[in-house]
């Protein structure tokens, strides 16, 4: 029986309504503009470069994922965005403005459940809009609007141990949107779901983002997760960290999980694969092989 093979696009070639959905996305506002960014950690003498050379204009509303080998520096390029940490060389421009420190205007979520365990989840989300000094009715109003947006309206009055790891981290999202961020800034925040909770959270989180004027910036190791949710996906590479390519997202919107099986998206699975993962010389031909075993019959 011969081999059937599927003819596959080249992730490049962009069909008309995405190539003109693109247009349309080119002409918003940029929102954050990433110039010439430098990372070094250490002293002059032991420092080490962690990326370097990392530009790039991000739309309103756009929806980048990015990603990239372990280590390549993707939570500190975000930490820098969030000004949570200090570039080496190089600027950070939000709405035109150089990011100089934390702002309300960018909202964080993180792979790890950062809810206060002691405060209701509409506590939780009225947290950051008292700090902003709204009176208690209107941040409490604007928290249930904000958890009823997540879905999570009945759950008001329970504690953050009462939820599910699914749950709490729409609470998360709750609470970062309710400051009405201009960008969220998310570092693998479904990392530690299990697969089903990480599927029904990412049509969640894109539901979300078409009703909310929000730009989102998220990092994943999940390629599909990217191909799913991402306008365009920022490929960073190691040693040192720098950007690979900034690759347009062929997948038609509105996505569904029946377009896992569509060319487009085997075309950009192959060449994400083929980024992240590049052929290396079989692991077995560098092992030295100690043998453990005396049976006479070699496992296949
Ligand atoms: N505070 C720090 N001091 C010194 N080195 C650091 C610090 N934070 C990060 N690094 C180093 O910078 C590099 C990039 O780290 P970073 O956490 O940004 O990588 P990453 O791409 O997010 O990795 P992962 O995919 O594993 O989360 C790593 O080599 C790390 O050891
Ligand atoms: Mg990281």
């Amino acid at each position: 029986m011969s081999a059937t093979s599927i003819p596959i696009p080249d992730y490049r070639s962009l069909s008309p309504d995405v190539a003109a959905r693109f247009e349309r996305i080119r002409q918003r506002p940029v929102i954050l503009s990433v110039k010439g960014l430098l990372k070094k950690f250490g002293t002059n003498g032991s420092a080490r470069t962690v990326f370097e050379g990392v530009s790039l204009d991000i739309h309103r509303r756009e929806f980048i994922c990015v990603i990239g080998p372990s280590g390549c520096g993707k939570s500190t390029f975000l930490r820098i965005v969030a000004g949570l940490d200090e570039c080496s060389a190089g600027e950070v421009l939000l709405d035109g403005k150089s990011v100089a420190g934390p702002g309300r205007d960018r909202g964080m979520v993180f792979q790890g459940y950062t809810l206060f365990p002691w405060l209701t989840v509409k506590r939780n989300v009225m947290f950051g809009l008292e700090m902003q000094g709204k009176n208690g009715n209107s941040a409490e109003s604007e928290a249930r609007q904000w958890l009823d947006m997540v879905g999570l309206g009945k759950f008001e009055d329970s504690y953050p141990h009462e939820l599910s790891g699914g749950m709490k981290q729409r609470v998360a999202i709750a609470r970062a949107l309710a400051n009405e961020p201009r960008i969220l800034i998310m570092d693998e925040p479904f990392g530690a779901l299990d697969a089903q909770t990480r599927c029904q959270m990412q049509s969640y989180l894109l539901q979300i983002w078409k009703k909310v004027d929000v730009t989102i910036l998220f990092i994943t190791h999940d390629l599909e997760e990217a191909a799913y949710l991402s306008d365009r996906i920022l490929v960073m590479g190691t040693n040192p960290g720098r950007v690979v390519e900034f690759i347009d997202n062929p997948i038609p919107r509105p996505r569904s999980p029946a377009q896992f099986l569509s060319a487009e998206y085997l075309a950009l699975k192959m060449r994400l694969e083929e980024l992240i993962h590049p052929p290396v010389e079989a692991e077995e031909d560098r092992l030295p092989m100690v043998k453990l075993t005396n049976a006479g019959d070699d496992v296949e």
